[in-house]
């Protein structure tokens, strides 16, 4: 059996000593795979998602990206995993203020020095973004925020998704889009999806389900 895209074993994390945010968290999930987090407000999905994508260090236990621990990676070869490999959807989207739209949804092509990809036009166009494609983040409602912040974490082809509650802010058509760009992912570059949210369940969403209760992961049946 191939090794899976993402694999998290035995993860705790406290910050500074405090009480622990993750207990004990395991989670592996293959290619084409897609996986709901479901947890409360501060259970710990963004602390998860984070450990997940190499932006921040579990206390204990460890994490595979494409079957390489992260934790014994150089800051350049875990810039580049970042990079490469792993799209990641912001709950704050973390859009640059000074790109456009469409310059926001091509950055991860840019900093990885790839030329223009028709993907990109494709992205503005699934998520209803092409008229827009001009403007400034601070021109643009969160709703539109959150649709540029997902296309930009697909733009590269990244082998893991990771959407920290990429629905949010989003009505119905909007998510519909979102997940229906998810699904597109996995068959197109077969994409393990990771998606948080604090709803149950995500209406369109096909995957394997856990809940998150402060800190402790578990499969809903
Ligand atoms: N940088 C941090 N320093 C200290 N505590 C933090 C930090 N980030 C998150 N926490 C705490 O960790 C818990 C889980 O937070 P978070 O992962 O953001 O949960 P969620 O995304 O599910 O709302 C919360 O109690 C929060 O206050
Ligand atoms: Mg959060």
């Amino acid at each position: 059996m191939t090794s899976p895209a993402l694999a998290a074993t035995g993860v705790w994390k406290s910050y500074d000593g405090r009480a622990d945010v993750l207990r004990d968290v395991s989670l592996a999930v293959r290619s084409e795979e897609a996986v709901l987090i479901w947890g409360a407000n501060g259970s710990g999905k963004t602390t998860l998602l984070s450990i997940l994508g190499g932006l921040d260090i579990p206390t204990r236990g460890s994490v595979l990206v494409g079957g390489r621990e992260i934790a014994r990676l150089k800051e350049s070869e875990l810039a580049k995993v970042r990079l490469h490999d792993v799209g990641f959807v912001f709950q704050t989207h973390n859009l640059i203020d000074d790109l456009t739209v469409e310059e926001n949804v091509a950055l991860p092509l840019r900093l990885a020095r790839k030329p223009a990809d028709p993907r990109v036009r494709d992205l503005l166009e699934a998520f209803d973004l092409v008229r827009l494609a001009t403007r400034r983040p601070n021109e643009i409602s969160v709703g539109e925020a959150q649709r540029v912040a997902v296309a930009r974490a697909l733009a590269n082809g990244p082998k893991v998704i990771l959407a920290d509650e990429p629905t949010s802010a989003l009505d119905a058509k909007g998510s519909a889009a979102v997940l229906a760009a998810f699904e597109l992912a996995r068959e197109d570059f077969h994409a393990a999806v990771v998606v948080a949210s604090h709803e149950p369940a995500l209406p369109g969403f096909a995957g394997t389900s856990y809940h998150l209760e402060e800190g402790t992961l578990g499969r809903r049946g």
